[in-house]
């Protein structure tokens, strides 16, 4: 098969170009640049690493960005009180809460405490909702990169069966929701498959398009892969390495070495979606900025 290779850092890039020039037309004309704040609960290294990239991103466009930080022994109440200081900021125009939360935390209730027009996660049950009726939303970012991954390769969707490996409400559940809709990208017919799905090996092989988020490293091998399908990989694990000099490197669901060859198109880890979840974030905090979504 001749693969071609999903490079998500160069599409990433030329739309960082793009919202670039965007907000230096906004700052020339006077206007308050685009402002994006993250609520980082405690220390977990991956979503250190996440919530920095998003503010350097921002930086890099010439967003305004904060990064509020809490300890990881914070009380859901104040928690849910610094959700409504940025709710309540008219200088704030999104903000994230960096997922997983600690245990002692409900998750639900804080997701449900941001407003739904800062809510640039999209994952406020009105954003999922209206998602799903297809009304106008934020969508979340991980899915919506993938999207716009999928129309800039001009991958074929229509009729295409897809397989997603994945039930989040992160990635698979919305991943599902949005190719199986009546439009470009999707009119797919989709499978969803998760832990308790028996022979999944044969399920992933009916797949034209397949989609990995279940964050189990090299989980998709050569096997369960139809010849020339296109394989979109969501994983971001850190596993042992002896070829790096730190011990680690990133890996995907995917096994990369052995599926590529199989594939008509595949996204590499790194630089395939990850860069692409950065830029539906920081499209939507665009779109918060311009008030482009009405929520009454
Ligand atoms: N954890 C993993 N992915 C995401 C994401 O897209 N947003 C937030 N807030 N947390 C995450």
């Amino acid at each position: 098969m001749n693969m071609k290779l999903i490079d998500g850092k160069a599409t990433a890039e030329s739309t960082k170009i793009e919202i670039s020039a965007i907000v230096n037309d906004m700052k020339q004309r006077g206007e308050r640049a685009p402002h994006l704040a993250a609520i980082l609960v405690g220390n977990d290294p991956a979503s250190e690493t996440y919530v920095s990239n998003k503010i350097k991103t921002c930086k890099d466009i010439g967003f305004e960005s904060s990064l509020i930080h809490l300890d990881a022994s914070i009380s859901e109440e104040d928690l849910l009180k610094s959700v409504q200081d940025l709710n309540n900021n008219p200088e704030v125009d999104g903000f994230i809460v960096q997922l997983p939360l600690p245990k002692h935390i409900d998750v639900h209730r804080v997701t449900e405490a941001i407003l739904p027009e800062k809510d640039v996660d999209g994952f406020h049950p009105i954003n999922v909702g209206r998602m799903s009726q297809q009304m106008p939303c934020y969508l979340p970012a991980t899915p919506k990169g993938i999207m716009q991954l999928l129309e800039t390769y001009q991958i074929d969707t229509v009729g295409k069966h897809c397989v997603v490996i994945g039930r989040s409400n992160i990635v698979g559940t919305p991943m599902s929701v949005l190719l199986s809709r009546n439009q470009y990208p999707g009119n797919c017919t989709v499978t969803i498959c998760h832990s308790k799905t028996p022979n999944i090996a044969d399920i992933i092989k009916q797949g034209d398009i397949v989609i990995a988020a279940i964050g189990q490293p090299l989980f998709v091998k050569a096997h369960m892969i139809k010849e020339g399908a296109v394989v979109i990989d969501v994983g971001m694990s850190r596993i042992a390495s002896d070829v790096t000099k730190s011990g680690f490197r990133l890996a995907g669901d995917v096994d990369f070495d052995e599926v590529a060859p199989k594939c008509s198109y595949i996204t590499p880890v790194p630089g395939g979606v990850g860069p692409m979840t950065i830029i539906g974030l920081v499209q939507n905090t665009l779109m918060a900025r311009q008030k482009k979504v009405r929520f009454n």
